[in-house]
């Protein structure tokens, strides 16, 4: 971008012009302090909410780690040779008729222990035994002792047999019938066995909810206490600031709110760990985006919105909206002194339909006059709602002075880059990605727009290191752009092309000499 457009942006887009809607003229930002746009940020993501696939070791001392709340089992009954269902979906019985398994052929676990389990269904049932003492049903709602199940599985685990609370093995006894009442308490696993099932793990999630009640409080507490203490330190932001970059997207989880007494599973100290983070952020001038990546209820079925099991309740009721907004207060009103507090980001990828555009909007409505009840300077930013309308935020967030809309770009996730060659996947952003920015970007500058996660990676295998350098480059010149600015997703990844440090380590990303 030309040198005047740029001081151009900056004058128009610097927070000391804010005017709030009443016509009252707000506090200018202090001279010197503090980070304005544009934004080269990166994203601490894996930090202070756990997402398994960004470093999986955290895991490793959980028993049962692929038995974690949310996991998505099927039962194969090894008699009938059909899939275990919840026939209509949950709310009557269970059967053992399918040939092929899919929604209502798959069970998903609450876990209580490691062995120890509520099954849901595809209609949001718990499974139980009826009123006979025998027959195995969908029908309770909020599960409690009576829906708990032990999972016994073989040595190989691919095999395993239910045991009910009464005690008794579940078996398919007919195809149509399934009971709680077989007593073999022993099994050699075989196909003549109607308490054995073949069980196929279909999905799972290793997010902050997972990980929490995986290893239980105490050893959650510890496990979590040392990975905030040493995975992000002083130094790294130190790196930062001398690599280019001028702010960190800081992912949060909404039990921060509560520390040091976080609703369980949650464990407590990742605030104290926030708090370090702007000491270090303000000792080397970097601002911080403080980013509600997970809300109470999940506003997306994603781990890295803390879902328990996939499912996505944010937004139902008032109180909820209620709640998060708290949260946002809460935060805020802590930061709010700190020249490094550069934007509140209310909420991180909400997801239509549970996440509806009123409830949406009440709440960035009510989130940004939290934010602005104690900063007139700091940005609040709107995350554009997945697989919705890019522009359904625009009118509403342009009347809102210091809004920001974020929105997520990557070259990954949807089928339109199957098979894509490098080169086009680096026309894809100068193109299709830089007009869909531009349909976003409002002259005025209402509101201002930031991607707040891209990354140089794609579906493209065995791509050199001067394929990245130019992806990353075209995105790094397409993203500048956004009127806010931009962020990688994310600073440290066991998968090398996601961690921003070692792209800039390894001189595939240098942002010092553009
Ligand atoms: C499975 O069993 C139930 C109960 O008898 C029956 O209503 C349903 O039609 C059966 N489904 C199949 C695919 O056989």
């Amino acid at each position: 971008m030309p040198k005047l457009e740029l001081l151009l942006l900056f004058l128009l887009f610097s927070p000391s012009i804010f005017s709030v809607s009443d016509g009252r003229t707000v506090a200018r930002r202090p001279a010197n302090q503090g980070v304005s746009p544009p934004i080269r940020a990166v994203n601490l993501g894996g930090w202070l909410v756990t997402e398994g696939w960004i470093l999986p070791s955290l895991f490793d001392g959980i028993l049962n780690k692929d038995l974690l709340d949310g996991t998505q089992l099927q039962f194969k009954s090894v008699t009938q040779n059909m899939y275990l269902c919840a026939e209509q979906g949950g709310g009557t019985i269970l059967v053992a008729n399918r040939t092929s398994a899919s929604g209502w052929e798959t069970f998903k676990l609450w876990r209580i222990d490691e062995n120890t389990f509520n099954l849901r269904v595809f209609d949001n049932h718990f499974v139980t035994v009826a009123s006979d003492g025998a027959t195995v049903v969908a029908t309770v709602a909020s599960p409690g002792a009576g829906e708990a199940f032990h999972l016994v599985r073989n040595d190989d685990q691919t095999r395993a047999r239910i045991r009910a609370p009464n005690g008794r093995f579940l078996q398919a006894r007919t195809r149509d019938l399934v009971t709680a009442d077989y007593d073999g308490s022993s099994t050699n696993w075989g196909d003549d066995d109607p308490s054995v099932f073949v069980v196929t793990r279909v999905g799972g999630l290793q997010g902050e909810y997972q990980i929490c009640n995986g290893y239980g409080k105490a050893k959650a507490t510890q496990v979590l206490r040392q990975h905030w203490r040493t995975y992000i330190v002083e130094n790294d932001f130190k790196f930062i600031s001398t690599s280019g970059l001028n702010a960190v997207r800081i992912p949060v989880g909404w039990w921060i709110a509560s520390d040091p007494n976080p609703p369980a599973p949650f464990v407590a100290g990742s605030l104290q760990t926030l708090d370090n983070a702007f000491k270090w952020a303000e000792k080397y001038n970097l601002g911080v985006i403080v980013d509600l990546h997970a809300a109470p209820g999940s506003q997306n079925p994603y781990e890295h919105s803390a879902s328990k099991d996939g499912s996505q309740e944010w937004g139902a009721t008032d109180a909820n909206i209620a709640q998060t907004v708290k949260v946002i207060d809460f935060l805020t009103n802590r930061y709010k002194r700190s020249p490094s507090l550069l934007a509140v980001e209310l909420l991180n990828e909400p997801l239509a339909p549970g996440a509806s555009l009123p409830a949406l909007m009440k709440y960035y409505k009510d989130g940004y006059d939290a934010v602005r009840k104690y900063t007139s300077t700091a940005y609040v930013i709107m995350s554009n709602r997945l697989s919705a309308s890019n522009t359904e935020l625009l009118d509403f967030a342009g009347g809102l002075p210091g809004a920001v809309v974020d929105v997520h770009y990557y070259n990954l996730f949807t089928s339109d880059f199957d098979g894509l060659t490098v080169q086009q996947n680096i026309d894809f952003v100068r193109n299709s990605r830089s007009a869909e920015l531009a349909t976003v970007t409002r002259q005025n500058g209402r509101p201002l727009t930031f991607v707040g996660e891209w990354v140089a990676e794609w579906k493209v295998q065995g791509a050199s290191d001067q394929d990245y350098q130019r992806f990353a480059q075209a995105q790094i010149d397409v993203y500048g752009k956004a009127t806010f600015g931009w962020a990688y997703w994310t600073f440290k990844n066991v998968n090398n092309h996601w961690s921003m440090e070692w792209m800039i380590n390894n001189g595939i990303i240098s942002l010092n000499n553009n």
